[in-house]
């Protein structure tokens, strides 16, 4: 029989893991790094640096050395699934875009799932050295501090974020209506280049809610968890809940959840 992990002991090792793969990022932000485009869309603005192959080299080698019969889901590096009880998904670096410009920011995103649920997530921002992380029944926690979601209600005081595929000069399924429609309802709507921050800082409440369409697991398996015990409402843009392979995600302070997905449903 497996022995279960300790959601609130493993964070701690997922905490270590993101605070030295964003050290390696920030050496290579300071320094000199290449750019490739992943050419997973004709426009070819999907790119990898340096950077995300060095951080998830590092957080995949601990991983390996340490939970060796465990499953593991990176953006960089195709693998295969067994069927483990315990699944990593990793975001070495999200905010790529962001990092290439110099664009200070971006962040680490490191999740463990125990069969379908996600027992532990960790976001680490190296640029404000912020980690925030959570484990399941144990609350979120910013550098220590416990987060929770803010307490807006009305929309024309909510401060929102958002995101568009990389696929958005080819697809319809771009989220610009969407953006279109919420736009003038709310304070305001930010495009910060990183879903993984987005949600945390949903968690923290410096973001009344979040919404996006066509991420990745490893966009969103950290901050679903950061979320729900920041005492947060995650489901897909209907209402659903979410699964490794959700096409939408809605973040929110569980306040203007319901109104926000009535909106979404405005565009078909
Ligand atoms: C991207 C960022 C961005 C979101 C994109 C993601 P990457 O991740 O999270 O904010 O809008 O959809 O793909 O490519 O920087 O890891
Ligand atoms: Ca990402
Ligand atoms: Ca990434």
């Amino acid at each position: 029989m497996t022995t279960l992990l300790k959601p609130k002991v493993m964070v701690e090792f997922m905490k270590d893991l993101a605070s030295e793969a964003g050290a390696i990022v920030a050496s290579y932000f300071e320094g000199q790094f290449k750019v490739e485009s992943k050419d997973s869309v004709p426009s070819g603005i999907d790119i990898v640096t340096d950077a995300d192959k060095a951080s998830e080299r590092f957080i995949m080698d601990q991983i390996g050395k340490n939970f060796p019969t465990h499953d593991i889901l990176t953006e960089e590096t195709p693998t295969e699934r067994t069927g483990a009880k315990y699944l990593w998904i990793i975001d070495p670096l999200d905010g790529t875009v962001n990092f290439s410009h110099s664009y200070p920011h971006f962040g680490i995103s490191i999740a463990l799932m125990q069969d379908d649920e996600i027992i532990a997530g960790v976001i680490f921002d190296p640029v404000r050295q912020e980690m925030f992380y959570a484990s399941k029944g144990y609350g979120a926690f910013l550098n220590g501090t416990r987060i929770h979601v803010s307490e807006n209600k009305g929309l024309f005081t909510c401060i929102l974020g958002t995101g568009f595929p990389y696929d958005k000069a080819e697809s319809r399924v771009n989220n610009l209506e969407e953006f279109c429609t919420v736009t003038p309802l709310a304070q305001g709507v930010r495009r910060s280049g990183s879903a993984a921050l987005d949600l945390a800082w949903v968690a923290c409440g410096r973001l009344d809610g979040f919404w996006e369409l066509k991420l990745k697991p490893w966009d969103f398996s950290a901050g679903i968890v950061l979320v729900k015990e920041a005492r947060g409402r995650v489901t897909d843009r209907h209402g659903g809940s979410m699964g490794l392979s959700s096409q939408s995600i809605l973040a929110t302070n569980s306040l203007i959840h319901d109104n926000l997905i009535e909106i979404l449903s405005r565009v078909v």
